[in-house]
């Protein structure tokens, strides 16, 4: 690499999407090949896949990358990797096809995204992976649900994209090609990435600005595929970032990008997939804060930190930015965390996401230490429930 950025995970991007004259013999031939329909957890993978997000995957994990994932977090080839990337099918559908052959992947409505050959297909024991990626087998878990309704069977073997799904937030929606030339024509070679599925606050400004301290350049990457039905919709977050990148943000030192990815709610193991695909992106850090990709009480607040000492940091790549937990405190007058602040915590402004909720549902702003108020209206415009 000449540009100074980060190298991707494994030395090179892995991009999987079909070339216009490839695409187009694919096409051709795709209406004699057993068809298979996938959800949108799938479609996502198949952007991931095809914009080189998941580099070094080449398609859905056979066993071996599947089961040195589940049980050791590293592929085969001996590369970090923290979550499954699969393609499960029902066993009756897994009878029609043979191994080696190409399937036609379609969406709900029957359009062609992808041809698939067929390596493998083998069965695996949802309950180790739940153990393992999610450190739970409670199916009230968002990520476990999701294992235990998926087929039983699991295709692996490489992808060819031919089609990437609705390009909603297009202007936005830089693949990591397109990432690494934004930060190399800006000149930066220290990038420091941040995934959130939640709405911005002061608490997430407060850790980007002292990540950006330190870093020539700041890519705020919402995740916007499929979040669990009670979080905040990807459209409404990212009106939150444009007033706040608006008021409160150097332009040149902030991109604001979208990570088409489902949330996988795996805590810890999602960190490390996180911090992997911003590397491909071309971020040379990444920031942890609490509970990082937790939901309900499954995780401990700092086991998303804890998980980077299991892995060799030369392999990982990526340098993690670790924040602790963070709040406006009232005698600093500042942002501060337990690590920063001497006092005790009836000083600290900290609100409980049901408490805003239940403020921005009634049209109550919630304190400025909290949010910045242009974020807040964005939010009670959208929540607000029409009176009858
Ligand atoms: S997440 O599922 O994407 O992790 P969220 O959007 O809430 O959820 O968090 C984005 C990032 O900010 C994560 O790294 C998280 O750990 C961090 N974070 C959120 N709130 C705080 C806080 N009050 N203090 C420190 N870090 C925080």
């Amino acid at each position: 690499m000449t540009d100074g950025l980060i190298a991707p995970h494994g030395g090179e991007l892995i991009v999987n999407l079909a070339s216009e004259a490839e695409g187009a013999a694919l096409r051709a031939r795709a209406g004699v090949l057993p068809q298979l329909t996938v959800g949108s957890r799938q479609l996502a993978d198949l952007e991931m896949l095809a914009n080189g997000a998941y580099s070094p995957l080449g398609g859905f994990m056979t066993r071996a990358d599947y089961l040195g994932v589940v049980n050791e977090m590293h592929l085969s080839n001996g590369l970090p990797w923290s979550v499954p990337i699969v393609l499960p099918v029902a066993a009756e559908q897994a009878e029609r096809i043979n191994v080696g052959q190409q399937v036609a992947l379609v969406d709900a409505d029957g359009a062609l995204q992808a041809v698939m050959t067929v390596e493998e297909k083998y069965g695996y024991d949802k309950s180790l992976e739940a153990r393992n990626v999610y450190r739970t087998e409670d199916e009230a878990h968002p990520g476990v649900k999701v294992l235990y309704q998926q087929g039983e069977i699991l295709l692996g073997g490489p992808v060819r994209v031919i089609a990437v799904q609705a390009q909603v937030f297009a202007e936005h929606r830089y693949t990591p090609t397109q990432s690494r030339a934004l930060f190399a024509e800006r000149g930066w070679q220290r990038v420091v990435g941040f995934q959130t599925r939640n709405p911005v606050h002061r608490a997430h400004e407060y850790i980007q600005k002292c990540a950006l301290e330190t870093v020539d350049g700041l890519f705020l990457h919402p995740l916007v595929g499929d979040t669990k039905g009670d979080d905040i919709p990807a459209d409404v977050r990212m009106q939150c970032y444009e007033v706040l990148l608006e008021n409160y943000y150097p332009a040149k030192r902030v991109v604001l990008g979208v990570l088409p990815a489902a949330m996988r709610y795996a805590g810890p193991r999602e960190a490390i997939f996180h911090a992997l695909m911003r590397k491909n992106y071309g971020c040379s850090h990444f920031i942890v804060g609490r509970d990082h990709a937790g939901v309900g009480n499954y995780y401990g607040t700092y086991d998303a930190h804890y998980i980077f000492a299991e892995f060799d940091a030369a392999k990982l790549g990526i340098t993690p930015m670790f924040f602790d937990h963070t709040f406006f405190c009232r005698t600093c007058d500042a942002m501060a965390s337990a690590k920063t602040c001497p006092h005790s915590s009836d000083q600290h402004v900290t609100l409980s996401g049901t408490k805003v909720r239940q403020m921005l549902q009634a049209g109550e702003i919630p304190p400025r230490e909290f949010s910045r108020p242009e974020v807040a209206k964005v939010l009670i415009a959208a929540m607000r429930v029409p009176l009858a």
